[in-house]
Order: structure tokens, then C-alpha cells, then sequence
């Protein structure tokens, strides 16, 4: 058997990170499981490993460029020529000198950096200045320089996008190289042919969002990761490798598939290896192909079977990983080899009985989220995709739509690792070959993540839906779909089309709103599953207690929606209710920019999401805990600091899933009362200031108390973070949370102070935020008003190890000055993922 060594894991991005990041799909070399079976000691390293998966995201240049001007454009499309010659782009040569562009680091997003404009056609993209009528700020063009040995000559070089955001046109060594023009789905060019071999290399992205692909906040440049790989001119072909997983009792048959590719000049045989690990590293299964012949510019498919005894499932509760690595050798030699990461598990969708995993009914408590974050705009670090996922399932969520558009591979990576199932859904719903190559690409790249449970061809096609094309388009698609992919289903989100063929042919329904129509087209057609594709549009400011129209306020007690949608209670109460409804997918679980709903300018972000844009919950986030989650809740709003309303009646709520609840003003009993399932608990209570309590019975024994209290003013900033200790990989980040105190150490719920921070050692503050969604202050200057008693700072560690001190303070003015605070966090040497240096 050929041995991968410890350096051919690491290169090629087989490696395991010790316990923490497996990959999905295509393993990432994070850093190395130390006696990975199979592999032979660091000493035995073999010369040359067969596979090198770099990551190509730090030391770019950047520079604004112009869509409509090729003056203000590096002269591109000044005449006819661009492209009638190769070769002759010399902005991606020596000639060019970019030393005076912006240097920076991937993933970037260039619209979260730009100023707002009131201008009601750009509410969409967040008031952002983006799109046809913005020349100026919508096109980005990235360069990075690179070497590239002489001893890669031979080998296969690809360069790959994981997505870009958009109308990519890239250029290497005065070369064009070739297009992409949707926001989200990866691309990748071969470019072994036009790279310089032992010397230095220049390649240029002209990123163009002039154009958009939805009707969110898309962001704007290169916004998730790009990579480098080398492969042997034999290689295993791209996303290629798939486990089929099924569970058969005691054990699970797996069906192993891949294609090998070769590129080389003479004929050759190859055969193909496979090792079946668990989360433990050991190998559980392996599976030898027979030798098969391959001809240049060939392929040869391999099929082979294993078995795996008493496997360990994959579930939320329990997110067992396995992975496989796959292996081509020829003639003894190891040509390639790749490591991808799977689960077992058995998914079931019944027309009566709703959705089943492993066996067991499971209801999914989902929500649909758009890919922004506070202060990072669409480029987020791999961590916060951990930490948003942390967030959902904090609340008792199990499942997230990617609406709508395909995911990047860290937040799928992620559902898969920490447990969250997935409805994955690609942007253009067409059979188009625009369309149809979006959806190949979502379904191969993420077939092997056992969290994705259901495939999504789209989202509310209003034309589409209506018309004969509908049902023809979106059969094409879903035949596609289980060609590639025959283990899972289709669905579609379907909005009022409900006496339309179109959601007949879906193999799961899904229902976006209109909870009235549900039971009726379950009557007609009580063959087919269904699911809640998009739910609960509820509205809510966190912190706000009172809807206030000129501040653009919604209250954050559970009574506002949308005149198309639903209250949490509501929509959550219809699908318990209904065994067959397999659950459903609230819009949305984080408020994300634009598409600014209830109100327009100068809210820049929606206001449906349970958490704000930094993950901050608002009080419904604890409706679905008490409702979806395990743990027992007790939660009270609202606060407790009024001016000037002694004497007037305040709406108390609670959200509890204990038997009862009392309530008590100043040590007063405001009256008990008992707990309905899926309900909240109301009381009436006359304002004083002082210490509300909520004392929660099980029982007939109290388990939980809550309280809120009267605070004095601010006379200290508190700053809490997520990690004190995080990778020193340029790429982690800690999360830190921003409060300020009374003098009784109690954080004040209304503050409003405008805090600075300060970030010196091995890092940097990379965005800002507070989760207000009319807040119009910079997401990357270095302070943010606290909104209602809260502000998110991120900081990324640079890849030296050491501390990062973040400092806190105010300017003297606006008063009150409070003393500044410090906070150390930690940055640990890291094996550093493999990348282009
Ligand atoms: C839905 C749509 C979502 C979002 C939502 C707001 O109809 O699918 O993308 O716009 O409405 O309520």
C-alpha cells in the first residue's frame, strides 16, 4: 500500500485539524492530526507530495477601477483590442506597477467600505452605491504577484474561486483567462499552460458588480477564499469523489465513486484506493479498485463498495464525522490523493408523518439567513460562520435554509462539524446552462455533507411558477440533481402559486407563508412531503419596546409582521400543530442588510431576523428556545430603566417553558400564572423603578429567576469576548461584546455611548457593529455607538503568534468620559494552512 507521509496531508489539505476543523466535502489543511493511520513518520516524507491545495488569500492588491470610464480603468475597453490579441494585457505583467494600490487580504468586501446613499432604487444592496447608476464605486479590480517553481513544470495548476462577487473576468501573465459571471457559485481555471515556471507571476481579477443577482445585500469582490492547486497530470477529477452512505441495520454499505482524469501524453493504467476513517483516525474500511487503463486527455470511472459495523450516526446532538481518503496510484506510484468528509445518516421525508432522521421523527426548527455579518459585510472569516452557527443553535435551531443562493463551503464545513441541518439552495432557478451549472456546482461540490437533508432549486419565481416553462424548468433541474446525487430531494419555495402545476412536481413542497392555503393543497395532494421553505417574516428592533414610526422602530413583543407573514407564535403554533408539516424555516435568523423591511431609508437592514446583524438575540430568540430548545427558559422583558412613566402600565412579557411563572415589582407579587404550550405569559404592571422578578416553578419547585433592574448612568465600559484564545492563522477571529455599567457593575440596557477602541499587537480590528438597523456609522472605523446597551468589535490575529490588547474608551466629548478598559486576548501558534507564499 502506498503510505501518504505527514507532509503530503498537509499539502494537499487531507490533513485533519486536531479535533477541530474537518472539512466538508474537499478536506483543508488546518493543521495536522499527528499519527494519522496510514501515513508514514515526518522522516519518511517521500520528495514530492502528489497534491498541493494552497491557499491564495493573503498579500493582494486592490484598486478601485470604474465601470463606465476605461480612463479611470486601468485604460481597459479604451478601444476594440482587449481581447483580439493574447498575451497583450499588460496590467497582469512585469510592466505593470502596482506598489501604490491598497494591500489586503482575502476575503474582501469593498461595498460594506463604502459610504450610503439615499437613494431609494439601492435600498436592496443596503443603500450601498453599487450597480449601473455607481460606475465609480462598482468595479474592484485585485492583483497579486507569485512565484511559481521551476519543478512544477508538468504538474497540473488551477486556480479556484470559491466565489466572487461579480462578472469576474481574470488575467494571468497579460493573459485572459476566462469569466464567471454569477455572485456565488466557485469557479475555477486550468492555467498550467499560462503560468512562468521558475519565475514570477502576475494575475489580475476585474471584479464588476454592476449587475446583481438578487435583491439582498450581495457584497462586492472577492468575498470568500481563493486556492491554488497542483496536481500530477493523473488526478482525481474535480469534486468527483462522493460516498453514498446507507444505513442497513447494524451497519452502513457505502458506495464510493470517483473519476480519474489525465492529462499526461502516454497511455497509462491507474487504480484507486480508498480509506474509510472515523472521528477517531481510525481506519474503519478500505476498498481497492482493479487497475484500469487510462489514455491521454482520458477518464476512467471508478465504482467500489465498503461496509462500515456499528457506524456512528451523524445528527445534530450528535455531528459525527467520517471521512475518506481517496488515493490513485500507478505503476506503485502515488499520483494523487484527497481526503473528503462525509457522515452517515438516514433521512426520510413522509407526506403524513413529516421529516425522520435516523429513524426518529424529527421536527425542523430552521431558519433561512442571508451570508452578512456585522462589520464584515459578505467576507466573513471562517470563524464566524462557528459563531453564527453557535448562535442558531443556542436558540434550539436545527437547521438553516441558505437562502438563496449556494453557500460558501465554510458554513457548510461548519453545520456539518457542529450539527445543523441544511436546506441548500442554488440562486437561479433555469435550465439554462447559466442555471444549470450553478446547480452541478452546489450539488457536487456539497454532496458529501451529511447536513444538507434537502436540495433547493430556487425561491418564488413569480413568473416561472405561473407559466407552462415553470414545471418544465425546475423537472430538468431536479432530474439533474438526482443524476448527481440520487440520495437526497428536491424542493422549491413556493409562494402563492399553490393551484399551479408548478409545486406538483416538487418532490417536497415547500411553503413560503400563506399559512390559510396550507391544509388545502395538503388535501389535494397528500402524497407529498412538505416542508416550510420560508416562514414568520416577523419584525422586531432589539431592545425597543414601543413601535416608533419616525425612528423607524419596530417593538420587540411578538405582534408585528409583515401584511404577507406571520408572529413567531403563529407560524410556529400552525406547523407543531401538523404531523405532516415537517417543520419550517423562519425568515430570518440573523437581520441582515438590505432590503430594509418595515421601513425604508435610513434603516439599511431588514429587521425580520430573531438575532441583529452582530447575533445579538431579541426577545423572540427566547420563544424558540423555550419552544424548540431542550433547557428549560425563563426570560423577562422588557427592561427596566423608564424616565418618567411611574405610574403608567408597562407590558410585561415572559417566555417560558417551565409550569408557571410569578411575577414580582419591589418584592410585590404582580400575580402567577400558569405556562400554555408554544405561548408567552402577559402581565400589566405599573411602573416604578426598582427590580422586576420572574420566579419560574417546575414541579411546584422554583428552577428559574430572572430579574431586570433600575440602573444608575454609565460609569464604566465592559468588554467581553467570545475566545481569550484564538489562532494565530491571519484568518480567526474573537468576537468581543461591548457594554457600559452603572456604578453597581450592572450593564445598562438603553446605553447609547459612543465607544472607541484601540488594537495593538499580533492583530487587527477588522468591522464594528451594533445591531441597530438604522445605524449609518462606518463598519470599519475604529468605534461604534452602543445601541440599546450594545456594540460588536471583531479582531482577526495576524499568523504571528502572540496577545492582541483591545482598549476601550471615549473622547472627551460626547460626555460622560469613562475610564478606558483593556482586554488581552491570546494568539496561538498554529500549523499554518499551506498557501502561496
Ligand atoms: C420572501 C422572500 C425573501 C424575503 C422575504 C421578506 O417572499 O423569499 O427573500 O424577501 O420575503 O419577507
Amino acid at each position: 500500500m502506498t503510505s501518504l507521509t505527514r507532509r503530503d496531508l498537509l499539502r494537499s489539505g487531507l490533513a485533519l485539524s486536531a479535533g477541530t476543523l474537518a472539512a466538508g466535502s474537499v478536506g483543508r489543511a488546518h493543521a495536522l492530526l499527528a499519527g494519522y493511520p496510514g501515513v508514514a513518520s515526518a522522516e519518511a516524507e517521500s520528495a514530492v507530495a502528489p497534491r498541493e491545495r494552497l491557499l491564495f488569500d493573503f498579500g493582494w492588491k486592490f484598486f478601485q477601477g470604474h465601470a463606465s470610464d476605461p480612463r479611470r480603468d486601468l485604460g481597459f475597453g479604451m478601444g476594440q483590442g482587449d481581447f483580439a490579441k493574447s498575451g497583450e494585457l499588460w496590467f497582469a505583467t512585469a510592466k505593470f506597477d502596482d506598489s501604490k494600490w491598497r494591500g489586503l487580504n482575502l476575503p474582501h468586501d469593498w461595498a460594506v467600505e463604502l459610504p450610503f446613499v439615499h437613494d431609494e432604487e439601492q435600498n436592496s444592496h443596503g443603500y450601498k452605491p453599487l450597480g449601473r447608476r455607481y460606475p465609480e464605486t462598482s468595479v474592484g479590480w485585485y492583483r497579486r504577484t507569485f512565484d511559481i517553481p521551476k519543478e512544477d513544470s508538468g504538474r497540473r495548476i488551477t486556480v479556484e474561486f470559491d466565489g466572487a462577487f461579480r462578472s469576474a473576468l481574470v488575467f494571468l501573465n497579460g493573459y485572459f483567462i476566462g469569466r464567471n459571471d454569477n455572485g456565488y457559485a466557485p469557479f475555477r481555471f486550468d492555467v498550467t499552460d499560462f503560468l512562468n515556471y521558475g519565475a514570477k507571476n502576475y494575475l489580475m481579477v476585474r471584479m464588476d458588480a454592476s449587475f446583481g443577482d438578487g435583491w439582498f445585500y450581495e457584497g462586492a469582490g472577492i468575498y470568500r477564499h481563493v486556492w491554488l492547486t497542483k496536481t500530477d497530470a493523473m488526478h482525481l477529477g474535480h469534486w468527483e469523489s462522493a460516498v453514498r452512505a446507507e444505513v442497513r441495520g447494524e451497519s452502513a454499505v457505502l458506495t464510493l465513486g470517483t473519476i480519474v482524469r489525465y492529462e499526461g501524453s502516454d497511455a497509462e493504467s491507474c487504480r484507486v484506493r480508498w480509506q474509510i476513517v472515523d472521528g477517531a483516525g481510525k481506519v474503519v474500511a478500505t476498498a481497492d479498485s482493479a487497475v484500469k487503463p487510462i489514455v491521454p486527455d482520458g477518464a476512467a470511472t471508478f465504482v467500489e463498495g465498503a461496509h462500515v459495523s456499528k457506524p456512528a450516526l451523524w445528527s445534530p446532538e450528535t455531528p459525527n464525522l467520517y471521512s475518506a481518503v481517496v488515493t490513485v496510484e500507478s505503476g506503485g506510484k502515488l499520483r494523487d490523493a484527497e481526503r473528503i468528509t462525509f457522515g452517515i445518516r438516514d433521512i426520510k421525508w413522509d407526506a403524513d408523518k413529516g421529516f425522520f432522521l435516523n429513524g426518529k421523527s424529527v421536527k425542523i426548527k430552521g431558519t433561512c439567513n442571508h451570508h452578512d455579518h456585522a462589520g464584515v459585510g459578505a467576507a466573513l472569516p471562517d470563524r464566524l460562520q462557528a459563531y453564527r452557527i453557535g448562535v442558531l443553535k443556542d436558540m434550539g435551531g436545527n437547521a438553516v435554509r441558505t437562502s438563496h443562493n449556494m453557500p460558501t463551503p465554510e458554513w457548510v464545513e461548519a453545520c456539518d462539524r457542529l450539527g445543523m441541518m441544511m436546506m441548500c439552495e442554488t440562486r437561479l432557478m433555469s435550465a439554462n446552462p447559466e442555471g444549470m451549472a450553478q446547480l452541478e456546482a452546489m450539488v457536487k461540490r456539497y454532496r458529501n455533507s451529511p447536513s444538507i437533508i434537502l436540495w433547493s432549486m430556487g425561491n418564488e419565481e413569480w413568473t416561472m411558477m405561473y407559466e407552462a416553462q415553470g414545471p418544465r424548468v425546475v423537472s430538468d433541474m431536479m432530474e439533474r440533481a438526482h443524476e448527481l446525487d440520487p440520495t437526497r430531494l428536491c424542493t422549491a419555495a413556493v409562494n402563492t402559486a399553490f393551484q399551479t402545476h408548478f409545486p406538483e412536481v416538487l418532490d417536497v413542497m415547500g411553503f413560503n407563508y400563506n399559512p390559510k392555503e396550507i391544509d388545502a393543497y395538503h388535501a389535494k395532494h397528500p402524497k407529498q412531503p412538505s416542508v416550510g421553505s420560508e416562514t414568520a417574516s416577523t419584525v422586531s428592533t432589539r431592545g425597543i419596546y414601543s413601535t416608533d414610526k419616525l425612528r423607524n422602530w419596530v417593538s420587540a413583543y411578538d405582534l408585528n409582521h409583515t401584511d404577507w407573514s406571520q408572529l413567531a407564535e403563529e407560524w410556529w403554533k400552525f406547523y407543531a400543530e401538523r404531523e405532516w408539516l415537517s417543520g419550517g424555516f423562519a425568515w430570518t435568523g440573523f437581520d441582515y442588510r438590505g432590503e430594509p423591511t418595515p421601513y425604508g431609508w435610513p434603516s439599511i437592514n431588514s429587521q425580520f431576523g430573531i438575532v441583529d446583524m452582530c447575533g445579538f438575540p431579541k426577545d423572540n430568540f427566547y420563544y424558540y428556545k423555550a419552544w424548540w430548545g431542550a433547557e428549560p427558559v425563563l426570560h423577562l422583558f422588557p427592561h427596566w430603566n423608564w424616565d418618567q412613566r411611574d405610574g403608567e402600565p408597562i407590558a410585561v412579557w415572559v417566555h417560558s417553558n417551565l409550569d408557571s411563572v410569578e411575577l414580582f415589582l419591589n418584592g410585590k407579587s404582580q400575580g402567577s400564572k400558569k405556562v400554555e404550550p408554544l405561548t408567552h405569559l402577559e402581565w400589566s404592571v405599573k411602573y416604578e423603578p426598582g427590580v422586576l422578578q420572574a420566579r419560574a416553578t417546575k414541579d411546584g419547585k422554583v428552577v428559574l429567576t430572572e430579574k431586570r433592574e433600575t440602573t444608575g448612568g454609565p460609569v464604566a465600559i465592559k468588554l467581553t469576548t467570545d475566545r481569550t484564545e484564538i489562532n494565530a492563522d491571519g484568518d480567526d477571529v474573537a468576537v468581543l461584546k461591548v457594554e457600559v455599567l452603572d456604578k453597581e457593575g450592572r450593564a445598562i440596557p438603553t446605553a447609547a455611548n459612543l465607544i472607541s477602541f484601540k488594537v495593538t499587537g499580533e492583530g487587527a480590528l477588522i468591522g464594528v457593529g451594533n445591531g441597530d438597523p438604522n445605524c449609518q456609522e462606518s463598519d470599519k472605523e475604529p468605534k461604534r455607538s452602543l445601541f440599546n446597551g450594545l456594540a460588536q468589535v471583531i479582531v482577526q490575529s495576524t499568523r504571528t503568534p502572540g496577545t492582541i490588547t483591545v482598549e476601550a474608551y471615549t473622547e472627551a466629548y460626547p460626555r460622560p468620559k469613562l475610564p478606558s478598559v483593556r482586554l488581552t486576548i491570546a494568539t496561538k501558534k498554529v500549523e499554518l494552512m499551506a498557501s502561496v507564499g
